[in-house]
């Protein structure tokens, strides 16, 4: 195993020895911003709200093309960029003889007035160049998805907007496609010389398997481990509550993990993949989950969070549950012991308790595609739309036999310590006619069901109000369907 790290900064292979300046659990936010050279790097929240430390991180894909893709850099762990190019905002500009000149989406920034105080600029402007390298004239939904993960408190986002707009419209051409070959070669250089990362420091032991088996063994040997995802919530562990994390295995560089297998009825999604790219999957034959990930904190978020980390956290607002029960789908825990497939509906056990054993790891979510009499559907009330937890959420499936239900799931988030099902309202309208009185006298049946807390972001009562009413809308935009 190898002690360093090596990733590309800068169009050149930079390697990294840990020790006591930088940590394994060092985030690129707080490398950056120790560098004379990338200040530009902003640390706004440190917990992936605000958007002004995004940086671009390119990695060598199968085609041996780059992809970019932006991210919060205070949630991304050092060895989490071995072998990828980190791309900050200092790189955008062209040395010219004597002259810089900036890069398209630099310069549509200036023309559109889109920068104030700049303290958000450069999260913005790298949030733009993602967008640039990805998309040619995007929609305006998307712009704004783009953007969804920068707060700009003073300039107002009009501008931004459209500065993103007129930017986005060259097919990414820029000097980044012109030097692509060089940077390739070099991420291919640490490729081919790179083994699993075993990190040893007086404090930390953090390991970066690159295959399923060896991070199978490698938990059953140390089964307090903490397992990385993406990060989004163990980072937080890190920069908000100041945690040593003694041991970690990063999962994030296990490409049998990322992978998807599509078939006629079923879309088996590695535990691994990033929630963004399951975003991009689901669109036409689970479109409710692409619902729920749509309105999932950010892109930045999306694009290092994964759907075995949403699950493994067991969170009680984890938006990924409902759903996954609404869709009776099933998770793949597998270990040195050998693999099962436990139910979604039998996999959460208590507050932030899951069925999987010590020495296991969810290596992939099992969704039969809806069969036609089918609908699934997903609520999330938050206090804004975009890049907010739950309040409530709610995952809904019901199968109509002309309009006599003979299937249904009421899961709901926010509600309970756990994801909870409606089971006795489920009980009342399975078998009935799907009508808005059978409805109205399942209402009450859901406010029985739970006792929600009061806390930030609502009152109890609000919660439960919520939690009928979504009943009510869910059959109300599904009674004429069928
Ligand atoms: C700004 C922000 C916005 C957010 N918005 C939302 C939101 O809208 N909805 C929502 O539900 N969540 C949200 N979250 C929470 C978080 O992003 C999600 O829970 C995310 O899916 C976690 O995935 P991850 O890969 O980053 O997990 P990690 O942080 O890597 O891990 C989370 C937990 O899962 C475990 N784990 C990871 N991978 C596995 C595996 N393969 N097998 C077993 N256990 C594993 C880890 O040990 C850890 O306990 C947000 C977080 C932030 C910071
Ligand atoms: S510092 Fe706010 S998202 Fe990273
Ligand atoms: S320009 Fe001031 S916060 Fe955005």
């Amino acid at each position: 195993m190898q002690q360093t790290i090596s990733f590309v900064l800068d169009g050149k292979i930079q390697t990294l020895t840990f020790n006591e300046t930088f940590g394994p659990t060092t985030t690129v936010l707080n490398f950056l911003r120790k560098s004379a050279e990338h200040k530009g790097v902003k640390e706004g929240c440190a917990e992936g709200d605000c958007g002004a430390c995004t940086v671009v991180i390119g990695e060598l894909n199968t085609d041996n093309k780059i992809t970019y893709k932006a991210m919060d850099s205070c949630l991304v762990f050092l060895p989490m960029i071995h072998g990828k190019q980190l791309i900050t905002v200092e790189n955008l500009k062209q040395q010219k003889g004597v002259t810089e000149v900036l890069h398209p989406v630099q310069q549509e920034m200036v023309d559109c007035n889109g920068s104030q105080c700049g303290y958000c600029t450069p999260g913005i402007i790298m949030s733009m160049f993602s967008l640039y390298k990805n998309e040619n004239n995007p929609a305006k939904e998307s712009i704004d998805d783009a953007l969804t993960g920068n707060l700009c408190r003073c300039t107002g986002y009009k501008p931004i907007i459209e500065a993103t707009a007129k930017a986005c419209v060259n097919n990414g051409e820029d000097h980044f496609v012109r030097n692509e070959k060089q940077i390739v070669e070099l991420l291919s250089q640490i490729k081919d010389s790179t083994n699993s990362i075993g990190i040893n420091t007086a404090t930390q032991k953090y390991y970066q398997p690159k295959t399923k088996a060896e991070a199978f063994e490698m938990r059953n040997k140390m089964q307090d481990s903490v397992l990385v995802g993406g990060a989004t919530d163990v980072a937080l562990r890190v920069t908000k509550r100041h945690e040593v994390l003694k041991e970690i295995i990063d999962l994030s560089n296990i490409e049998e993990l990322k992978k998807c297998t599509i078939t006629d009825y079923v879309i088996k999604f590695g535990a691994g993949m990033s929630l963004e790219e399951v975003r991009k999957i689901s669109r036409n034959e689970l479109s409710a989950l692409h619902e729920t990930l749509s309105v999932f904190g950010s892109r930045q978020i999306r694009t290092l969070a994964t759907f075995g980390g949403n699950l493994g956290s067991g969170s009680p607002i984890g938006d990924t549950l409902p759903i996954l029960m609404a869709y009776d789908a099933e998770i793949k825990l597998q270990g040195v012991d050998g693999d099962r497939v436990v139910k979604m509906n039998n996999f959460i056990l208590g507050y932030r308790q899951t069925d999987r054993k010590p020495n296991e790891i969810i290596t992939s979510i099992i969704i039969n595609k809806p069969s036609t009499n089918t609908i699934v559907k997903f609520y999330k009330v938050s206090k804004r739309k975009d890049l907010d937890i739950s309040t409530v959420s709610a995952g809904f499936s019901v199968t109509l036999d002309k309009n006599k239900v003979s299937g249904i799931t009421l899961a709901y988030g926010g509600m309970a310590a756990t994801t909870k099902r409606a089971t006795e309202a489920e009980v009342f309208l399975m078998a009935n006619e799907w009508t808005r009185e059978n409805i109205e006298q399942a209402m009450p049946m859901i406010e029985k069901a739970f006792t929600p807390i009061s806390d930030a972001r609502s009152g109890a009562e609000f919660r439960s109000v919520v939690a009928k009413n979504l009943l009510m809308k869910f059959w109300s935009e599904t009674s004429n369907q069928k």
